[in-house]
């Protein structure tokens, strides 16, 4: 061990690996069955005969186990490990690669700590900028939010270290957030707020779940059948273990029936007793605590199975590789006349305490005790020739207001040619467990910023916020606003490297930043009240939201810029049976090497559900050399295509000419293509109540009511074929009422088996 390798203390308690987990769970008793599906303490499940206990433990952009003598509400102290950066800068990366070797580092830091189970990613959707918890979540867009979690998961799990895919589901906000029902139709639910997740877990199989606190649609997450058991389980093939959020168990043995398999942490017994009690009553059949007891078992064996007693990580390697994934979060909003990269000797003046004393990860169960922790101005300090630099905090941390400060801060950014303004949300406004009350910066930082924007025309704004902030008031006044989100620990050094060009910035946002708070899609609807919040704006979340309804914003979905630029050409779609494969060729026609993210957006012109005029649907990012160009194929998965049919509980590819759209963002399309798909066959049950326009869109029943037409001659059936107005004015009468019209020519009885014959074709 040097001085920088953390190792691993021997695995704790040993799976008898002769032993199947059949075997294992026979020689059980009740009681023992029972106790294994709730923690021993905080961290940790409990051990049985020929059972090891595990660790569980926070999660997700670090290790942060606590040390013994912790606080037991699993709060403070907890051991160092590299506190990576959050997900809102891990989104903003849009780097597959790059968070795949995140997890793999967060496995080994995971090994070394002897956690068998490291609680993350939270891959729900940002649906409110004032979402308390958006630091933790990766996006406001479903497939992105499902590809990039599936990274996570994936370097972590190559490790031999669980996942813990959270919070499952529609976790959107904190207010009350342990009771509060997300009431959702089910498009919405199932096209944006379970998309992720069911990407992850049909891709990765994680070994656990973590259920959320909150209602969604009236029932628990914690026990609900639908969702822990038909939607994850029956329909995405699930075949590892659901655990409880901290404290989510509302109702113990209603939530093993609905498949919980863990509650954690410890109930101290209580619970245990009450699932003896429930089998013993017959409340709970036996068979189904064994069920749990099982996924309990082969998570133990498995954790045990990846415990290495050699594990160990280098921590300084560690911090390189945060700088690198920090320095890939970055989102450069604005850049006017290429004011940055800076030159090393331009006389720079830093300006604000955030420069010093950052703020790089938010507040909660995810607070990481880091390795080490750099700070911008000393980094920079290194970049930059050594008179180059003169430093003003500008405001207080705390707040409070200081005349003195600003007077300094305006003598340094008047002496020097550029001013980089350190600007931010205070901690006390983003943690886990209370949303956000309203998105503006505080009041003596936008007044400091007014102050120094007067006193030197080249002023740069970076910003360290967990969720996005009004930039609108500002945005137009200043040269260049570096979006720098929480950074994690080597997030200072990260900062640097873009602004003096070390770094060519390649970070495009995952959320939009919106000109008001007032314009984005659930101002009305957040956070409900009485126990519900109602998702009103449907599918339309984000930038669905923003376009469908030509709201302008400050920065768009996807927006990002680059030290270079980027073009593209020969774009090209083609449709196969697993989807569409999107072509083009990217050229870095700039004078610098940098990487460039594509995105690829569909819609459906005319289609025959509600639609947002645009959604991504796949991603690559490509690294160029200066002058370099590459063709990149940009895959659209079938599945990803279709909507969610209420109908008939199906998704459905919706037949038809696909506009596909290439773009820099979500409003810089830079090329559009169409293609042909081929739809899936729908077969609705049909009755009495059944449309006219349903029935002419049912394979089978059209047939028969064309046949019935064409045998008809004149009747009132071929005059309502015939003339497409009169056909729009009946399309959505329901067929049983049409029945004994004069002149219809046809009987109920004929209609009755028509549908008949339709329903069993
Ligand atoms: C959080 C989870 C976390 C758990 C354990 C809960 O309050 O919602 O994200 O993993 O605590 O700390």
């Amino acid at each position: 061990m040097t001085d920088t390798t953390i190792t691993a203390d021997a695995p704790t308690g040993g799976a008898d690996s002769a032993a199947s987990v059949d075997e294992t769970l026979a020689a059980l008793t009740l009681e023992e069955k029972a106790s294994l599906t709730s923690g021993e303490d905080f961290w940790t499940t409990k051990s049985a005969p020929g059972v090891p206990s595990i660790m569980l433990t926070d999660g997700p952009h670090g290790v942060r186990k606590q040390r013994a003598n912790g606080d037991h509400l699993g709060i403070t102290d907890s051991v160092p490990a590299t506190c990576f950066p959050p997900a809102v800068a891990l989104g903003s990366s849009w780097d597959v690669t790059l968070l795949e070797r995140v997890g793999i580092a967060l496995g080994e830091e995971s090994l070394a700590e002897n956690v068998g189970v490291l609680l993350g990613p939270g891959i729900n959707i940002k649906r409110s900028p004032l979402g308390g918890r958006n630091f933790e979540y990766l996006s406001e867009d479903p497939i992105a939010s499902g590809v990039l979690g599936s990274a996570l998961v994936r370097g972590l799990q190559s490790q031999g270290v669980g996942a813990s895919l959270k919070h499952f589901a529609a976790n959107n906000q904190e207010a009350d957030r342990m009771r509060v029902s997300a009431d959702i139709d089910e498009r919405p639910l199932r096209e944006i707020y379970l998309r992720g997740f069911q990407r992850v877990v049909e891709d990765e199989q994680p070994w656990t779940v973590m259920c959320s606190y909150n209602r969604l649609n009236g029932v628990y997450t914690s026990e609900n059948p639908w969702l822990l058991n038909t939607v994850l389980r029956d329909e995405w093939g699930f075949t590892g273990l659901v655990v409880s959020d901290w404290g989510a168990v509302n109702d113990r043995v209603a939530g093993v029936e609905a498949g919980l398999d863990l509650e954690m942490p410890s109930s101290s017994g209580r619970t245990d007793a009450q699932l003896v009690a429930a089998v013993r009553s017959g409340a709970l059949a036996e068979s189904v605590l064994d069920t749990a007891a099982r996924r309990a078992i082969e998570l133990a064996f498995k954790a045990v199975a990846g415990a290495r007693d050699d594990a160990s990580y280098d921590v300084d390697a560690h911090h390189a590789l945060a700088r690198e994934a920090a320095g890939a979060s970055i989102v450069l909003l604005k850049n006017d006349g290429d004011l940055l990269p800076l030159a090393t000797d331009a006389s720079i003046a830093v300006i604000g305490e955030l420069a010093r004393a950052p703020r790089y990860q938010g507040a909660g169960s995810s607070l990481i005790n880091p390795t080490k922790l750099d700070n911008a101005l000393d980094e920079i300090r290194v970049l930059a020739a050594s008179d180059a630099v003169t430093f003003a905090a500008g405001y207080a941390a705390d707040g409070v207001d200081d005349g003195a400060l600003l007077a300094e801060a305006v003598a340094v950014a008047s002496a020097a040619s550029v001013a980089v303004v350190f600007l931010g949300v205070p901690a006390e406004q983003e943690s886990e467990g209370f949303d956000r009350e309203h998105i503006e910066l505080p009041a003596e930082q936008l007044a400091l910023l007014d102050a120094v924007i007067e006193a030197n025309a080249n002023t740069v704004v970076v910003l360290s916020n967990g969720g996005v902030v009004r930039l609108s008031g500002f945005a137009d006044r200043v040269s260049a606003i570096v979006e720098g989100w929480l950074l994690g620990q080597a997030g200072g050094g990260a900062v640097a490297d873009v602004l003096y060009g070390e770094v060519n910035p390649s970070g495009r946002l995952q959320e939009t930043i919106p000109v008001r708070l007032q314009d984005t899609a659930a101002f009305l609807d957040f956070p409900g009240e009485h126990g519900h919040v109602r998702y009103g704006e449907g599918l339309y979340v984000g930038y669905r939201w923003f376009d469908a309804r030509e709201i302008a914003v400050s920065f768009p979905f996807g927006h990002g810029l680059s030290y270079t630029t980027f073009d593209y050409s020969d774009a090209s779609v083609s449709a196969d049976a697993d989807g569409l494969v999107v072509r083009l060729t990217v050229t870095n026609s700039g004078p610098r090497d940098g990487a460039d993210i594509v995105q690829v957006y569909t819609s459906l012109p005319g289609s025959a559900v509600v639609r947002a005029p645009r959604e991504l649907k796949g991603f690559a990012k490509v690294s160029l050399a200066a002058g370099e160009s590459r063709v990149v194929e940009v895959p659209v998965r079938r599945a990803d295509l279709a909507y969610f049919d209420t109908r008939v509980d199906q998704w459905v590819v919706e037949g038809g000419t696909y506009t596909v759209e290439i773009g820099a963002s979500s409003r810089d399309i830079r090329a559009t293509s169409t293609v042909e798909v081929e739809g899936d066959a729908v077969r609705v049950t049909l009755d009495l109540n059944s449309s006219i326009g349903e029935l002419m869109a049912h394979p089978v029943a059209s047939q028969f009511i064309m046949q019935a037409m064409a045998s008809q001659g004149d009747g009132f059936t071929s005059a309502l074929m015939d003339d497409p107005g009169m056909f729009k004015m009946m399309e959505s009468f329901p067929i049983g009422r049409l029945a004994g019209f004069p002149g219809m020519g046809i009987d109920r009885e004929q209609i009755e088996q028509l549908i008949a014959a339709a329903n069993a074709a």
